[in-house]
């Protein structure tokens, strides 16, 4: 078995850092200490950080939207994250109305199987809640998918409280968990449909029409019905204060809520829809970007460690695909791409500005997520048993964001020319180096990961 030795590191975990080797045989870590065996193949890491690779819980690849596809497939996908250092994502199996959960899983299955170049799961979003449905989900923890996902809001995807009541009573006998898009779906079809009326058709529509308390309430509403369930539930893409401000009172009242943000709710505002349509649009996507105040809210959450997991929400479109809205902002596919880039703002702009830990970094972008959905300590863990899943990070290093250095197909970053400090060295997936200064080493190794129960 090929044996190989990261020597003189500084490995980083959710409760500190340490300095040690790691020694990896074939795809697993076998050791993890100082003095270990002289058989393997020696890398040198020293001076550099090693997390264990990151994972990015909220991805949309290959995703049919606004009559249209993501630019990124599971291919261009993966590619882009393992160059963010993601070695696992969890990406969204999505059912269609009128199909079945098994259509939709056996669907995802085709789109990434033999196209992944990091390794993947699934959640489950359901758009089509019925007495058959109920039915199938002991079949869908038998292949691994324990987590799924509801939308408060779009015609396609809306399930009612009650639907999503029935459905979290459910999952609580397997151990699953529900993940929900909170927005009020009545309040922001009824202010865009007078928006479009009064001419208002431009992006910076967009945010107006998605007031946070349209967030807020949607959260406080979702929350409610997980306390009526007595489940346990996770908010994903949380973007605004207001909606920070329920869960805390939530979890007052005895509710257990997991929390999710990403990096565009952190580190940008509104004010990029004041541009024009182009400069608008790449930032189109919902919930959308909020307010300066809003960003300080969820930094201090992570910093107090009421925010559980940063993921990314990657769900690209080309700038040709958004311009279908040019004359009307409600036709621009929703989404922006971010899978690749954020590891590096997360320590740039949270690490390197000390609004969070070294630490809480890993726990955010690894730990946490490995644990919350059920594949700890094969992912997320620096252990002996664990997945050889590693990134080298210079702490040293700097940069500047910019599209044509990234590996999505959409063409534009929502951060070009950001300036990053730290680089991602070296991708190990499994024992495999994948990604080397941003150069994709080996493509299409990426395996499937069925999942058990939250363990956090
Ligand atoms: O605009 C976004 N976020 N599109 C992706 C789908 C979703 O709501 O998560
Ligand atoms: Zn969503
Ligand atoms: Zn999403």
């Amino acid at each position: 078995m090929n044996k190989l030795l990261l020597k003189g590191g500084t490995l980083v975990s959710a409760r500190g850092t340490k300095k040690a080797d790691v020694l990896i045989s074939g795809e697993k870590i076998v050791a993890v200490g100082k003095h270990l065996a002289a058989d393997a193949q020696e890398i040198s890491v020293s001076g550099k950080l090693i997390f264990p690779g990151f994972i990015d819980a909220h991805t949309h690849f290959d995703l049919e939207v606004s009559d249209t596809v993501t630019a990124d497939d599971f291919e261009a996908g993966t590619k882009s994250a393992i160059a963010g250092g993601v070695t696992t994502v969890v990406d969204f199996a999505t059912q269609n109305k009128g199909e079945t959960l098994t259509d939709a899983l056996n669907n995802w299955h085709m789109k990434a199987f033999a196209n992944s170049s990091c390794d993947y799961a699934f959640h489950m979003a359901i758009s089509d809640w019925r007495e058959d449905i109920k039915k199938e989900l002991p079949a869908m923890f038998e292949q691994g998918v324990t987590s799924f996902k509801v939308y408060m809001i779009y015609d396609a995807m809306e399930l009612s409280d009650k639907a999503i009541y029935e459905l979290m009573t459910e999952l609580k006998q397997y151990g699953g968990i529900v993940g929900c898009h909170s927005e009020n779906s009545g309040i922001i079809g009824k202010l865009r449909e007078e928006a479009i009326a009064r001419g208002d058709t431009a992006p910076v529509f967009h945010p107006r029409t998605r007031p946070d308390y349209t967030e807020a309430e949607a959260i406080n509403r979702f929350l409610s019905i997980a306390k009526a369930a007595d489940a346990p539930c996770i908010v994903v893409h949380l973007s605004t204060k207001a909606g920070y401000e329920e869960i805390l009172r939530a979890r007052q009242n005895g509710v257990k809520v997991y929390v999710e943000t990403c990096p565009q709710y952190l580190l940008l505002d509104d004010s990029v829809y004041r541009n024009s349509f182009d400069e608008s649009a790449k930032y189109i996507c919902s919930p959308p970007l909020r307010k300066p105040e809003d960003n300080r809210a969820l930094w201090n959450g992570l910093k107090a460690g009421n925010i559980d997991t940063v993921s990314t929400d990657h769900c690209s479109f080309t700038l040709e695909q958004k311009r279908a809205g040019e004359s009307d902002f409600t036709k621009i596919p929703n989404g922006m791409p971010g899978v690749e880039t954020r590891a590096m703002l997360m320590y740039t702009y949270g690490v390197k500005k000390h609004r969070i830990s070294l630490p809480q970094m890993c726990a955010y972008l690894s730990e946490n997520p490995a644990r919350l959905y059920g594949m700890y300590p094969k992912k997320g863990a620096i252990k002996a048993g664990s997945d050889a899943d590693l990134v080298v990070f210079n702490p040293k290093g700097n940069g500047v964001i910019s599209a044509k250095n990234c590996h999505s197909k959409c063409g534009y970053t929502p951060f070009e020319n950001v300036k990053t400090l730290g680089g991602i060295e070296r991708v190990y997936l499994r024992g495999k180096l994948v990604c080397s200064d941003n150069d994709i080493i080996l493509e299409n190794s990426g395996r499937f990961i069925t999942r058990g129960k939250v363990k956090l």
